[in-house]
């Protein structure tokens, strides 16, 4: 059983795949250099209008955020061209974390890639966003260290602590699909982490 770094159990649904993405990390961080030639890293809004610490883009369908809520959108709102098109590399590394992690024929249609350079975090929050939650949500870390929260399905419920490294994905689902998850704000050096979703 997986443990975090106290030596709490995680919760059904939870999978922590270390390394799974290291002998593609380097393709990966490709991917995000040619999406975000495109389709810019950009400090998004929040509804209540604070600019998010973690810069974000998107392949494939996006997730956005602005003064009028949260959502997937085809096109970048910045330019109004559709998002560049999810790599296969990300389709494949996807639907195979995916099986890894316990959900065969995952098949993500959206990859929000998320940028934090040192100080910059992201609040816990659960992913509600998408259409068909019963696709789990993964999640490919790269470049400098992060701790990841992970909680329950209440925003009050005790957080883990897991460190997620260059290369590690971490996979939820089913029963801890709709988790309250974060990041603690990131010490020194960029990360870099792509979440690939079944947006609809
Ligand atoms: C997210 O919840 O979208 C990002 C998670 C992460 O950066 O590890
Ligand atoms: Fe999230």
């Amino acid at each position: 059983m997986q443990a975090d770094l106290f030596g709490v159990a995680y919760p059904p649904g939870l999978a922590a795949l270390r390394g799974f993405a290291l002998a593609e990390a380097e393709a990966l961080l490709a991917v995000i250099g040619q999406v975000s030639a495109v389709a810019p890293f950009r400090n998004m809004v929040t509804p209540g209008g604070h600019a998010m610490s973690a810069a974000m883009t998107n392949a494939g369908l996006g997730w956005v955020t602005d003064r009028k809520g949260y959502r997937y959108t085809a096109e970048d709102p910045e330019s109004g061209a559709r998002w560049p098109d999810l790599p296969e590399v990300l389709v494949g590394l996807g639907a195979r974390a995916g099986a890894a992690a316990g959900f065969a024929g995952f098949t993500p249609d959206g990859c929000l890639i998320n940028r934090y350079d040192v100080g910059a975090k992201m609040g816990l929050h659960q992913d509600i966003n998408e259409g068909d939650m019963s696709a789990p949500i993964v999640s490919v870390s790269l470049g400098a260290p992060a701790v990841f929260l992970f909680g329950g399905l209440k925003r009050s419920d005790p957080v883990m602590k897991i460190v997620v490294e260059h290369g590690d994905v971490v996979v939820w689902g089913g029963p801890a699909r709709l988790a309250y998850h974060g990041v603690m704000p990131v010490k020194a050096g960029v990360r870099y982490n792509l979440t690939l979703r079944k947006a609809l």
